[in-house]
């Protein structure tokens, strides 16, 4: 009998092309939901298809090809015109800003819905090509939201699993889409739907409920023509260990050494995708509060920044960059002396010896998204504090404030309570720190990226397993 087999999908592949003095090589791709499926990926699929990130000219992309499936991912190419209408458009400027809560944000364009609709069933084709009789089709996220619907009419006997990186929002939200029924319907060609949170279950519930009159169970499963789809929240997480080991390794340590030779302050750090979802411009607000109230601060800490560039086509992605230089160069020019800046910032993505030795070093994490599916940035610095000897400012709207509630959780609006806390997490005694980090590992360590595939897995499982069951 064959092996039963799962294949991964989603619109990013775990690396990227990038042009490099005029030659196209592969990078890892950034992100959570890259970093956080990769580690499980060897462990549970056979296949990961999606999208290389760059476009590919026709003639090279027989070569790509065969370079990718030596690692067994599948391309799935795009022209610039889905590229735009599909990826920057409806994903990123439709549907991305409304799931995080800014409806003014939000675009709603027929031809990016053309497009969103033509791509999806690319992406469904791909994985019908690939996929045998009996496989299990793992989706993820909101760029493939009508592949689990356009997958089962094609292949009925596949199991499908859907999983949600980013938040599903209050139906209040959700309303404003003009083609809100057809996502939905979309979603419900799954057999399992995963969120991150009980919320955004609940969310995803009243909404089906309002806008397709279904209601759930006792079991809370949707039942649709006599099949039943399991509504779950599985909150996403990181591999602990490799994060943990990664900071004990030698090259860190020789990360560290550079870092602390930047100066004797104490060090804050924040790592995010640039992009309005994670605060970016109210944590330098609170960080320029606390600056101005706590004068004897000055030149003892500095804020290293790393900003990673992230859809830099999309208009709103653009203006953000342009008001967050504008903060930047405000406030390290208001507070620079010779030998000092308050801000240290990055606009680029750092390699993974570089980022754990920040996590390790860095004596506060700000991590304040004003909203974020999960945020695995805040689960990292966790991970890889192995002296039990920082702190970890959190915002109360990221999915990762339900575990980590050892942090110092924060509302990012609040600037005055913001710069207090910020005050808080650099003045707290040491035998706290250790004591909060401790807790918050063990819940990472604990709750970590294999249990939530494994979980996830165990699920589809059963309801692959009941299917077959006579009725
Ligand atoms: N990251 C990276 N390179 C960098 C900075 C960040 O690969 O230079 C990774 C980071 O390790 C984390 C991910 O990007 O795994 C960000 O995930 P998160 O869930 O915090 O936010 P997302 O970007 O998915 O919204
Ligand atoms: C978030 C989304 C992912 C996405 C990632 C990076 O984590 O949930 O689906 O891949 O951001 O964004 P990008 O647009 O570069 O793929």
């Amino acid at each position: 009998m064959e092996q039963k087999r799962i294949i991964n999908v989603s619109n990013r592949l775990p690396v990227k092309l990038c042009r490099v003095a005029d030659e196209l090589i592969l990078q890892q791709s950034e992100g959570g939901l890259a970093t956080g499926l990769s580690s499980v990926f060897n462990n549970y699929c056979s296949q990961w298809i999606g999208w290389p990130g760059a476009v590919v000219v026709p003639e090279h992309q027989n070569s790509t090809t065969m370079e990718l499936n030596e690692r067994n991912l599948t391309p799935v190419y795009l022209s610039e015109e889905e590229i735009a209408n599909f990826y920057e458009g409806f994903s990123n400027d439709t549907l991305w800003p409304l799931f995080h809560y800014f409806p003014s944000y939000s675009n709603y364009n027929e031809q990016y819905w053309r497009s969103y609709v033509a791509v999806n069933k690319k992406f469904a084709d791909a994985v019908v090509n690939v996929a045998r009789p009996g496989d299990m089709v793992w989706v993820h996220d909101y760029q493939l939201m009508l592949v689990p619907s356009m997958v089962r009419a094609m292949a009925p006997d596949i199991t499908i699993g859907y999983f949600q990186h980013i938040p599903f929002p209050d139906y209040e939200i959700f309303r404003a889409l003009p083609w809100k029924a057809e996502l939905l319907k979309g979603l419900l060609g799954a057999d399992i739907i995963g969120f991150q949170t009980k919320a955004d279950v609940r969310h995803f519930l009243s909404t089906v409920r309002t806008v397709l009159s279904m209601t759930p169970n006792g079991n809370k499963e949707l039942v649709m023509g006599g099949r039943k789809i399991v509504i779950e929240a599985f909150p996403i997480s990181i591999d602990h260990k490799k994060f943990h080991d990664l900071a004990k390794e030698k090259a860190t340590d020789e990360h560290v050494q550079k870092v602390k030779a930047m100066g004797d302050t104490k060090i804050m750090l924040s790592i995010d995708r640039l992009d309005y979802s994670k605060g970016i411009l109210q944590r330098l607000q609170a960080y320029e509060l606390f600056l101005k109230k706590h004068p004897e601060w000055r030149q003892k800490v500095t804020l290293v920044h790393l900003i990673v560039p992230s859809r830099d086509n999309v208009p709103n992605y653009k203006k953000l960059k342009e008001e967050m230089n504008r903060q930047i160069s405000q406030i390290n020019g208001t507070y620079s002396v010779f030998g000092w800046q308050p801000i240290q910032h990055f606009y680029q993505s750092f390699e993974p010896h570089m980022l754990a030795a920040l996590y390790k070093i860095a004596d506060v994490a700000i991590v304040t998204p004003l909203r974020d599916g999960m945020n695995l940035v805040s689960k990292e610095y966790v991970a890889c504090n192995v002296d039990q000897n920082g702190v970890l400012l959190l915002s109360e709207a990221a999915g990762a404030a339900a575990e980590l509630t050892d942090a110092i959780l924060l509302n990012p609006n609040d600037t005055k309570d913001f710069a207090n806390k910020i005050y808080e997490g650099l003045t707290m005694p040491a035998k706290e720190k250790k004591e909060r980090m401790q807790r918050m590992q063990q819940v990472v360590a604990e709750a970590d990226i294999f249990q939530w595939a494994e979980r996830f897995n165990e699920r589809m499982t059963e309801t692959d397993n009941e299917k077959k069951r006579p009725q």
